[in-house]
């Protein structure tokens, strides 16, 4: 990745988890400087990540390591993205007000990076008005989000406020970074999407269920990397069929992605990929395809799927999605 990310940790139960983070993103190639807060420090020795990053980490404003730079103004400066996570309660409420009193928040208001913020607390602090105000405000200000997700929290209760895991972090902020760079321009991608459909008789066709969802977030995410996108949905089988092998040639250096369901009945056709670098998600095809993934039931209802003997998450399609890209190019890559 070789990008510049600085890491601000406050001071929440999570902070364990935000030195497994510097962690992955070293091991994404990503350089990581760590700032922390005076209440983080109770939770975690700054030395952990200061082995972890390789680098000194920060915490006070007036500790100048550096006597021809001012600290908070070169980490504002050097950093590509900086993360805050994760994110208190308290520092949401000083961000969102422009305070400036600790080494944290005297960064982010000096910096023009952008910042996610990675909110980790008891569920009812998050639900509180006060919180939801202030996160409300960032979002306005521009700041984006790592929304926590769901479980058993470390106060006991069970609920949403748990600092998403580092692997969807780091997946994250990679897929941010190779998005900058828009690896797929100048290429073709043709996504089939929700369910396609085979005939029985000239009045009744069948058609397995599906929402689309997982196809409609790999087309999206393959714009958003400057793809040219061909999406079809709702379409007669044998038509895809015919139409995939005219764009083979139209465009023959296409990606062939094959996330629609289709029909498991005899009658069901099979689409070749002879020719044509593909991703399938089970479905049966003539060729092989360059990754094939298996999920646990339809890709658009699935939880996890398979890859290359790894699980990925299939429950919020655009990470999956930006997971399976990022996985597709550095396969192309090889
Ligand atoms: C054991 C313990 C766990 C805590 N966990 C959280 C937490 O997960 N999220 C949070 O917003 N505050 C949590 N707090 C409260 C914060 O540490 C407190 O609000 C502190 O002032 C935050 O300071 P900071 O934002 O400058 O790091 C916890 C406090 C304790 C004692």
């Amino acid at each position: 990745m070789n990008k510049n990310i600085l890491l601000c940790v406050s001071g929440g139960i999570a902070v364990y988890k935000a030195v497994a983070l510097v962690s992955k993103l070293s091991q994404a190639g990503a350089n990581v400087k760590v700032i922390m807060t005076t209440s983080a420090r109770q939770f975690v020795n700054p030395l952990s990540f200061q082995v972890m990053s390789k680098n000194d980490v920060y915490f006070d404003t007036f500790d100048e390591k550096e006597s021809s730079v001012i600290a908070h103004i070169d980490l504002a400066d050097w950093a590509d993205l900086i993360l805050v996570a994760p994110a208190t309660a308290n520092i949401i409420g000083k961000i969102a007000n422009g305070i400036a009193d600790d080494m944290v928040t005297t960064t982010l208001l000096a910096t023009t990076a952008p910042v996610w913020i990675a909110p980790a607390m008891n569920v009812h602090m998050y639900d509180h008005p006060a919180v939801k105000r202030n996160l409300d405000r960032l979002a306005t200000d521009g700041y984006q989000f790592i929304e926590p997700s769901e479980g058993f929290l470390a106060c006991g209760y069970v609920g949403k406020g748990r600092l998403e895991e580092p692997e969807k972090i780091t997946a994250l902020v990679t897929a941010f970074f190779s998005q900058q760079v828009k690896p797929l321009i100048g290429r073709t991608v043709i996504v089939t999407v929700g369910a396609l459909h085979v005939p029985l008789d000239d009045q009744h066709i069948i058609s397995p269920q599906a929402n689309g969802a997982i196809g409609q977030a790999l087309a999206n995410e393959a714009r958003m990397l400057g793809a040219h996108v061909i999406q079809i949905e709702n379409s007669n089988l044998y038509d895809v069929i015919e139409q995939l092998e005219a764009y083979k040639i139209q465009y023959p250096q296409s990606l062939f992605i094959h996330a629609a369901n289709v029909p498991s009945i005899k009658e069901t056709p099979t689409v070749s990929v002879e020719g044509i670098n593909a991703v399938t998600f089970g479905q049966k095809v003539h060729g092989k395809p360059m990754i094939s993934i298996l999920s646990d039931s339809w890709i658009d209802f699935s939880e996890k799927a398979q890859l290359n003997g790894q699980f990925l998450d299939t429950r919020n399609p655009k990470f999956f999605a930006q997971t399976l890209w990022s996985h597709i190019i550095k396969d192309e890559e090889q």
